[in-house]
């Protein structure tokens, strides 16, 4: 019996136990694909080629590229990575030219990805995967798997990790260029995968190690113009922060480094009695800091901060009673088990007040992957667009939502259990002033096609449905975080 076939005897057994609500759900499964093919591995580069126009009309005015990274090899003969986090950055580029679209994907060629495969194993510790004999590492950049998130910089794509630099790209190529130094003495700095872009495009980001973060400000083009090292109230793992137009806002989850692990992650240590903090500096003058308290959370990503005159700073975060996702969830769907978390993350508002009071209040909606209108970065804005929708049975989401933070209401579109949907972005109706009036661009990988699709929504009205949609030729593993760059 090999490993599939164990798997789906597996399936077969439990549902023997299963209530009739969940054989529903398990044959509903299995006609809608495995969803194993989300986490499967890519072997080569995928030369760019045409996507098939499924339905709808493209919008005139819609062109660009969507650039996206993402694990894309995990597996190798000598040893395989055991954990979805750590597998080699594979950027996809869906690019939209006069209503028709492409899609090509090339991995990043790091020196993680170079020493893997000379070796036939995955031997450079990662996120969630430790190192194994014959690893190399000199810098944090011996590890960089260059897998999270890309980010334009002028002429530029960088790909990003959190834990060291990000590596130059070619954007029209996609071919790797270098690993970027933005100053001599700071070379293999932690850069996180998470910048945060103000509406007139300097860049702000920090490196975190352990009780220490770097801030880094960078010009439109990706100039350095500062970077100021700083000291953490406390050891947290940090993935994202946010910022208003004033301010830069950590949370500080009460999830600590405590020790150097086999893993980065094995070095984390879960303490929700510290309950969660967070830290708000002055962009001006980074010394000027306030510090808030919160019930206990854990947290990967939040969404663009404001500030209203009164100084009450808001933002929103998509959040989970605990880490449990990252601990075991990311680890088992390379298994081909089904993640469960203790309970999936949640979309919550948080208000920091000017008298040192916080507050948090959650919402039922299921919630990963928020964003927002780029131009509205720091300002006060309505809307918030993420991945929600659980199909049983199978890991991550099914269908994307746009919060209404004003009329507290979402409108939502399910793609049912057929459909991965990845983070959907936003972009700009070209001459459009309004905050959402433009499009969302939502890959998806359609386990019965057996193929990656872009979808694209009018952002203020995604009940309606996508408004056109493209299938490509292959089935990419579901990636993380994107970018649209307009032509
Ligand atoms: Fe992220």
């Amino acid at each position: 019996m090999n490993r599939r076939s164990f798997l789906t005897a597996g399936v077969g057994l439990a549902a023997l136990a299963l209530s009739p609500e969940a054989l529903q759900a398990a044959a509903a499964n299995q006609m809608a694909g495995d969803w194993r093919l989300g986490f499967a591995d890519i072997e080569a580069d995928i030369v760019r080629a045409p996507m098939r126009l499924l339905h709808g009309r493209p919008p005139p005015g819609l062109a660009g590229a969507l650039y996206r990274n993402g694990s894309g090899k995990i597996r190798r003969p000598g040893r395989s990575a055991t954990h979805w986090f750590d597998g080699d950055g594979l950027i996809r580029a869906f690019r939209i030219h006069d209503g028709a679209a492409t899609l090509e994907a090339r991995f990043v060629d790091t020196p993680k990805r170079r020493r893997d495969t000379a070796a036939d194993a995955v031997i450079t510790p990662g996120f969630g995967t430790s190192s194994a004999p014959g690893a190399s590492i000199g810098s944090p950049d011996s590890a960089n798997a260059a897998n999270i998130s890309v980010l334009p910089m002028g002429e530029e794509l960088w790909a990003l990790w959190e834990a060291g630099s990000p590596t130059v790209m070619d954007p029209q190529t996609l071919a790797t260029r270098e690993v970027k130094t933005l100053r001599p003495d700071l070379a293999g700095m932690p850069f996180l995968a998470h910048p945060r872009r103000e509406p007139d495009g300097r860049v702000w980001n920090l490196g975190v190690n352990g009780d220490k973060a770097v801030v880094w400000r960078l010009s439109s083009k990706g100039a350095l113009e500062s970077a100021d090292v700083i000291e953490l109230p406390r050891a947290s793992y940090v993935h994202d922060f946010t910022a208003t137009a004033r301010h830069l806002i950590i949370v500080l989850q009460p999830w600590v480094q405590q020790a150097m692990g086999q893993s980065y992650m094995d070095g984390l240590s879960w303490q929700p009695q510290l309950g969660t903090q967070v830290l708000v500096l002055d962009k001006a003058d980074l010394s000027k800091r306030r510090l808030y308290d919160l019930p206990s959370f854990f947290c990967f990503h939040m969404g663009d901060a404001w500030e209203d005159g009164g100084g009450e700073i808001r933002f929103d975060a998509c959040i989970a009673p605990d880490p449990s996702f990252p601990l075991q969830g990311a680890r088992n769907v390379l298994l081909g088990e089904e993640t469960h978390g203790s309970e999936a993350s949640r979309l919550a508002m948080i208000t920091l007040k000017p008298n040192g009071a916080a507050d948090l209040v959650r919402t039922e909606m299921v919630a990963e992957f928020p964003r927002s209108d780029r131009r509205f970065a720091g300002q006060a804005r309505r809307f918030t667009v993420h991945a929600t929708g659980l199909t049983p049975g199978r890991p991550l989401f099914d269908a994307v939502a746009v919060h209404d933070w004003k009329r507290n209401i979402a409108q939502r579109f399910s793609f049912g259990p057929s459909q991965m949907i990845e983070e959907a972005v936003f972009t700009a109706r070209p001459g459009s002033t309004e905050e959402f009036d433009g499009w969302l661009l939502a890959p998806t990988l359609n386990l019965a096609a057996g193929a990656t699709e872009l979808h694209v929504f009018d952002a203020r009205a995604v009940e309606a449905g996508p408004i056109c949609a493209w299938r490509g030729a292959v089935a990419l593993p579901v990636g993380l975080h994107g970018v649209f760059v307009a032509a």
